[in-house]
């Protein structure tokens, strides 16, 4: 891959691909989207290679075709994976100031990060992501950059992913055989998580819940830091199965049904109307009504919540979120923020949409199928993990961020 500014964030989905190309303008400190695209691949199962051959040719096509249509190579790749292969914890680390000067340097900062990555991890699995949290100096917490402070007691809070290096190492062989680097992997929820919630909800105790088509992933903030996430194996192509085998039609149809006519409480059923679905064979139709689909709909997407709620009343976190954001293909359903509400017991839910503060283009990039991948650029550029010749100019023009950058290079989250 030639050195380009083209940054790209690889979302690796349910049975697709999705990705982002931007350009980052260093002058207005933007992202510009250039081109967005999703690619369908039967090699994947819920973030899972299945088939290394077919992985790899769905990613040459999209990541070819962007290329494409920006008119250039892509300059640097991140990657978004997930699984239910992925663990989380949060972990504390602590790093002692012996010297007389005190103030604290970002040699400090990743000593104290490299204390709070021993954890047990399982044989076959390997660390992902380490992502720093905040800082606390002689017990005083909340601080996000330390740097320069002074202290005797330096503690981080980190957020560690690790996932299996079987899955991982088949998925970068995929991407990386045909002959595209990869800068950076993460645990595509966290960047997500970063871009779609907003600061206040983090403090206040917010859930993220993606729903994806063959997983849900959920992240918990609380205090600002994140403090558990989780991927379920299982999601909104469930909604797709159940139409399919009880109104007797092809999945293709009963996938745009939902999509089109499906919605998820009663309230957003507009009318008592029909609609016509076509049977198995294809060659006829039969109508049905809607208040028919909203039946089948409202309980998957109850069960998929219930769901959503065993993992958060196991994390140990269940009485804290008080609001949740929806995210992915699945938060489109009219009514499923309203279902959330009930099923979760939150008092407030939306649909969350990556912010714009940092990032321009076409309204259609902005499409909640395209977050993950829009979130992985915008979380890498944010943080200065560019090829050299970027990196040199980002790193002169911003000041916390590429140290923070610095913080993540020095850890090694960059699983690959
Ligand atoms: N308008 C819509 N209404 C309801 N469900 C939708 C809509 N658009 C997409 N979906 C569903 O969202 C799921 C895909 O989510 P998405 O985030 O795009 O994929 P991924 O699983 O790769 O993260 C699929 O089940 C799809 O049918
Ligand atoms: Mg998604």
């Amino acid at each position: 891959m030639s050195k380009t500014n083209i940054i790209a964030g690889l979302d690796v989905g349910s049975g697709k691909m999705t990705c982002v190309a931007a350009v980052q303008d260093f002058e207005t400190n933007t992202l510009r989207v250039e081109a967005a695209n999703s690619i369908s691949c039967k090699g994947l199962r819920a973030g899972v290679v299945l088939d290394i051959r077919e992985t790899s040719a769905a990613a040459v096509s999209l990541l070819t075709g962007l290329e494409r249509e920006c008119g250039k190579d892509i300059g640097a790749l991140f990657l978004g994976v997930r699984g239910s292969h992925l663990e989380s914890f949060t972990n504390h680390g602590t790093y002692n100031i012996s010297r007389a000067d005190k103030e604290i340097t970002i040699n400090d900062m990743q000593l104290a990060i490299e204390n709070a990555k021993a954890i047990p991890i399982k044989n076959d699995n390997e660390i992902i992501n380490v992502i720093p949290q905040s800082f606390a100096i002689d017990k005083e917490k909340g601080i996000i950059n330390p740097e320069g402070m002074e202290g005797s007691l330096l503690e981080v809070d980190v957020h560690v992913t690790t996932g299996s290096s079987t899955h991982l190492n088949n998925l970068v062989k995929s991407i990386q055989k045909p002959g595209f680097r990869i800068d950076g992997t993460f645990y595509g929820l966290v960047p997500l998580a970063d871009m779609v919630l907003t600061q206040e909800e983090k403090e206040i105790g917010s859930m993220l819940i993606d729903l994806g088509g063959e997983t849900m992933s959920v992240g918990i903030y609380i205090d600002g830091v994140l403090r558990f996430s989780r991927d379920i194996p299982f999601g909104c192509d469930l909604i797709t199965s159940d139409l399919a085998r009880l109104l007797h039609t092809p999945r293709q149809s009963a996938k745009e049904i939902k999509e089109r006519y499906g919605v998820a409480f009663p309230t957003f059923l507009e009318d008592e109307g029909e609609i016509p679905v076509p049977t198995l064979d294809g060659r006829s139709m039969h109508n049905v009504k809607k208040s028919f689909i909203l039946d089948i709909i409202q309980p998957r997407v109850e069960e998929l919540f219930e769901e959503v709620k065993k993992v958060v009343d196991r994390s140990g976190y269940k009485d804290f979120p008080v609001v949740g954001v929806l995210s992915g293909g699945g938060s489109l359903m009219p009514g499923v923020t309203n279902v959330c509400v009930n099923t979760l017991g939150l008092r407030e839910v939306r649909t969350g949409m990556v912010s714009r503060e940092a990032i321009i283009g076409d309204e259609q990039f902005f499409d909640p199928k395209y977050s993950t991948a829009l979130a992985l650029v915008a979380y890498a550029s944010q943080r200065g993990m560019y090829e050299e010749y970027n990196r040199a100019s980002f790193e002169q023009k911003t000041g916390l961020f590429s140290k923070i950058g610095k913080i993540f290079k020095g850890v090694d989250i960059f699983g690959s």
